[in-house]
């Protein structure tokens, strides 16, 4: 009889040129986060070790990629690398037009732009900072009709990421579906803990809005995750390619808006793509004024040609397992502590339950500003607070928004960091955990008017 062999998976790659990591003392940690007011967003990367703050233009590119920075076409208009893109971004995402921006939420302005009349709503799975600031800015009101499960952290549901179509049918009858300006579906959802949606409710999602007469759209920034977690998790998408699925995906979609910092494994760089010719005619004017020419939208020759091979490489199967299979890894060590975490693991990132990890703290002296803080503090690691500081103020009541997710994001970015740094990672959360009721809070001695995480100031209580 043959004996079943364990079988670990691993990365698609090696490592041909390396960047070192500066390691620091507590001492100066203090002092670096003091100085940074107790943000993480206002640390310098100099005095971080191992950088879990997001995976937007951190990843590391291919060799294929930088090869590819050499072939760049600065020419103001026509460049060669725009209609390597624009061929790409038909094969992969089956849009037919297109315009390239400088990031995501350059994208999304001129769409909040093209399709919002003010006193509108946009409804979608869950909000995602900048994407609701445009919204806001363009004069609509965002609704969240995603499932209730995505709120709870603990909740199993494969597709989180799912839309409660009851509530969707509830907004329309309440407000009247001429004054839904569009619907729209992340996927996965970020702030909801890397949680994707399903086709069947895609599907059911699109027929309502295709009954409605409303345009559904879809941010696309982390499409290949979604895919994968289709793959792995829905039924009849087993043997089906990550392409074939993300296709089929975009199929229901009126339009949609990438930022190319994430799925394509670039530095920089966006996407506007949609089968309506009159958003097109719209985008290409507005992408004059915001960005720079249509054929170059804010973004170098060399960008675009990074980014239309980044997007052959993303559909890659053994990538994207690699890249999950590394949150997994982080998440089920983290397992072995009892941390507190979203679950099922997201996409992209772990998320850590800082209403859990530490409950003597009420939600206004910001739990997971001050997890995330306490995190550097241990090993200068960086991680992200995406709770009460990221959801803002009510646009109508000016007080905070409370949201039921109160989260630490450990975000991984692609092909960089190894399962030893990982290992390193898990040590120090450990090790905050083993002190966490000697925590204190924090208070904003500085609060920005928009997406006030970026640029918040605090001081320990
Ligand atoms: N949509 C999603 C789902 C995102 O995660 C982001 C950015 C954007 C849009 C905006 O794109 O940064 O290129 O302008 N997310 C980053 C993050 C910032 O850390 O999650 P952008």
């Amino acid at each position: 009889m043959t004996k079943l062999i364990k079988r670990s998976w691993a990365e698609p790659f090696k490592i041909k040129m390396v960047e070192p990591l500066k390691m620091t003392f507590r001492i100066e940690r203090e002092k670096a986060l003091k100085e940074a007011g107790y943000n993480t967003f206002l640390l310098r990367s100099e005095d971080v070790y191992i950088d879990l703050l997001t995976d937007s233009g951190t990843n590391a590119m291919s060799d294929y990629q930088w090869a590819g920075l050499m072939l760049g076409d600065e020419a103001y208009a026509g460049s060669k690398n725009f209609y390597y893109l624009w061929d790409n971004v038909k094969k992969y995402y089956g849009m037919p037009y297109f315009v390239p921006t400088h990031q995501g939420r350059a994208a999304e302005h001129m769409i909040s732009k093209i399709l919002i009349k003010p006193g509108e709503y946009v409804a979608g799975n869950m909000y995602f900072t900048t994407t609701r600031v445009h919204q806001e800015l363009a004069g609509a009101t965002f609704v969240d009709v995603i499932i209730d499960e995505a709120h709870d952290s603990q909740n199993l549901h494969p597709f989180k990421g799912n839309i409660d179509i009851q509530k969707l049918k509830d907004l329309f009858k309440k407000v009247g579906t001429k004054k839904i300006a569009y619907v729209y579906m992340a996927g996965p959802v970020n702030m909801a803990g890397g949680q994707p949606f399903s086709i069947t409710n895609l599907k059911e999602v699109s027929a309502l809005c295709k009954k409605n007469n409303i345009q559904l759209w879809f941010d696309a920034t982390r499409a290949t995750e979604n895919a994968y977690f289709i793959k792995m998790r829905e039924k009849g998408y087993e043997k089906k390619t990550i392409a074939q699925i993300l296709k089929e995906i975009c199929s229901y979609f009126d339009g949609l808006w990438v930022s190319a910092k994430k799925d394509l494994m670039v530095n920089i760089g966006g996407i506007l793509a949609t089968r309506n010719k009159h958003v097109f005619e719209e985008a290409r004017n507005m992408v004059v004024i915001y960005e720079g020419l249509h054929t170059y939208g804010g973004l170098a020759g060399r960008d675009m040609e990074a980014m239309a091979r980044g997007m052959e490489e993303m559909v890659c199967f053994d990538n994207i397992k690699a890249r999950i299979g590394q949150v997994e890894y982080c998440g089920k060590q983290l397992e072995k502590y009892d941390i507190p975490m979203v679950r099922p693991f997201g996409g992209h990132a772990i998320f850590l339950d800082a209403k859990a990890f530490l409950p003597h703290l009420k939600q206004d002296v910001f739990p997971a500003q001050t997890l995330a803080s306490e995190i550097y503090l241990d090993s200068g690691v960086r991680s992200m607070e995406r709770g009460i500081v990221s959801a803002g103020r009510n646009a109508e009541t000016g007080k905070h928004n409370y949201p039921n997710l109160e989260l630490v994001r450990l975000t991984f970015p692609r092909r960089v960091y190894t399962q030893a740094h990982i290992d390193v990672t898990v040590e120090s959360i450990a090790e905050v955990y083993e002190h966490r009721k000697k925590v204190k809070g924090l208070v904003m001695v500085y609060e920005p008017k928009y997406l006030r995480f970026f640029q918040a100031r605090f001081k320990k209580i």
